[in-house]
């Protein structure tokens, strides 16, 4: 399951097959023979040998390239298993920064370097500036074939993104944020296993949203997390509070994959939680201090939480006296063992300012009779995607909506029921589902037919199959049509949803 082999018309240019490879959590022992842990490091170095007219890339520090189109990799670094990675494909690169370009294939790399040139050293300045030297040299990112089914994946030196990213106004530039992020929290500091993958995603959350405070302000970035917080909202609805999975340290049992474990309680609570930490140190420029000991002390190894609370007391000898990872309701083994909604939300409130426009707009919206003159008064225009996003996390909220007015909504904003952008294509999908607008159900069709990410296509099959039978119906044809364009996980996923397994 681990390397995607695709067939030409699977790729943007549909002129030639495409390979890759995805290892993170444990697929890569399908693909070399390894100690298939995170809690294993090591350097590694690869011959690989292709056809004419491809280009191979890997997840390495140096690749050179021979005669014969024969490529050879070396990762200078000790890195765990599951961040090996290989692709090969009719791929070429444009440059964007002094260490940083663009891979995709060719139809695609005008709009590739476009959306990220001059915008990426800026990050791994703020980044080092941070949490310390960035040790990988190189920092290029990858674009996919429209089924990769992450939004983007952290394979150091060479992150693969979706290129779903291509909204064309750098829109969606958090997630390259946040696999920069990783760089610190999870390339450098490892989950030693899949059961604290917290330590890797609630780390990175956090540092993801200090960079993006550094460069795009505090307002800006408490929105971008307040959507955060609305997905962990609907997963733990979903799930119930008290779901095994709902805490932050989850016991895997020998047998289960840890992929099955994914869900957005690592991220967010984890977020969370380190946001918790900082809140006890009180002042942002010493916890900076501390993140950045915390990558020195642990960098090149894989530890538990255990290893890394103990650092925190540690390093802050006068909140362990005063017994910080005790306070009732707070405790740190709650935190790691108890599952529920977290504890301790940091405050968002400065992103009140760019939120409170949308709240408003979301509650006329979903009133019996709609105020039309207020609804009019307010002029979305000029609002950031992140607002539109949760504008219509607050709109799906109050679904269904009374009668009539989701088709209204539509008809108002075909900025938001037109968009192109992944994001807001994916909330309205979810509307269009659960206010039953049939007439728009062809959206929800064409937009699991153009990518295949998982974060897109589960909710949105688990809303369809939780709705109508016309609902239903739309759901089995979709993943009958598009069930071999998909990552294996993903179709597995998709047949658990359809009842079919
Ligand atoms: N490492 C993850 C992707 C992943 C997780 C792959 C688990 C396989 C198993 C990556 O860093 C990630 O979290 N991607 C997010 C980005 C988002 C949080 C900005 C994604 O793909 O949505
Ligand atoms: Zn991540």
């Amino acid at each position: 399951p681990q390397v995607c082999w695709l067939a030409p018309e699977q790729t943007a240019g549909k002129q030639k097959p495409f390979m890759y490879t995805q290892g993170q959590a444990v697929l890569n022992r399908s693909f070399f023979p390894c100690f298939d842990t995170p809690s294993v490091k090591f350097t590694y170095s690869a011959t690989v040998k292709v056809p004419e007219g491809f280009t191979a890339v890997m997840s390495a520090t140096s690749w050179e390239k021979q005669k014969d189109n024969t490529f050879v990799f070396k990762m200078s670094q000790p890195i765990p298993s599951y961040l090996v990675a290989l692709v090969v494909g009719d791929i070429v690169s444009a440059d964007v920064g002094p260490r940083s370009r663009v891979w995709a294939e060719p139809c695609l790399i005008e709009a590739a370097k476009k959306e990220y040139d001059g915008v990426i050293e800026e990050f791994l300045v703020v980044g080092e500036k941070l949490f310390g030297p960035y040790v990988w040299g190189r920092y290029d990112i990858l674009f996919m074939p429209p089924s990769f089914p992450f939004g983007g994946m952290e394979n150091p030196c060479l992150t693969f993104v979706t290129p779903c990213l291509l909204a064309g106004d750098r829109s969606l530039v958090d997630v390259i944020i946040h696999e920069i992020s990783h760089s610190w929290f999870g390339n450098l500091v490892t989950n030693a296993t899949w059961g604290e993958f917290w330590l890797n995603e609630g780390f990175t959350m956090y540092a993801q949203r200090r960079i993006s405070t550094e460069v795009y302000g505090l307002p800006y970035t408490c929105l971008e997390a307040a959507t955060g917080r609305a997905l962990l909202r609907q997963h733990m609805d979903a799930t119930g509070e008290d779901h095994p999975l709902n805490k932050l340290r989850v016991v895997i049992e020998p047998g289960v994959n840890p992929d099955d474990t994914y869900n957005e309680t690592p991220y967010e609570k984890g977020f969370c939680f380190v946001s918790y930490l900082a809140h006890l140190v009180g002042d942002q420029s010493k916890f900076d201090a501390f993140l950045q000991a915390y990558v020195n002390r642990f960098k090149f190894q894989s530890i538990t939480a255990d290893d890394t609370l103990a650092f925190f007391l540690e390093y802050f000898p006068e909140l362990k006296e005063k017994g910080v990872d005790s306070i009732p309701g707070f405790e740190f083994d709650r935190w790691l063992n108890t599952p529920g909604w977290p504890p301790y939300l940091p405050d968002l409130s400065p992103g009140q300012q760019l939120m409170e426009p949308a709240d408003e707009l979301a509650e006329l919206w979903a009133a019996d009779s709609l105020n039309m003159e207020a609804i009019e008064a307010v002029d979305i225009t000029g609002w950031r995607t992140y607002q539109l996003v949760y504008f219509l996390d607050q709109v799906l909220q109050r679904s269904p909506l009374p009668e009539g007015n989701v088709e209204r909504l539509s008809k108002m904003y075909p900025k938001i029921s037109k968009a192109q952008n992944a994001e807001l294509r994916l909330r309205w999908c979810q509307i269009v589902l659960k206010n039953n607008l049939e007439a728009e159900y062809s959206k929800v069709k064409d937009f699991l037919h153009s990518q295949g990410k998982q974060k897109y296509t589960l909710p949105l099959y688990r809303a369809m199959w939780g709705g109508s039978e016309t609902a239903q119906a739309l759901a089995m044809e979709t993943f009958s049509a598009t069930a071999p364009q998909l990552h294996v996980n993903v179709q597995n996923y998709v047949k658990k949803i359809l009842g079919l397994e």
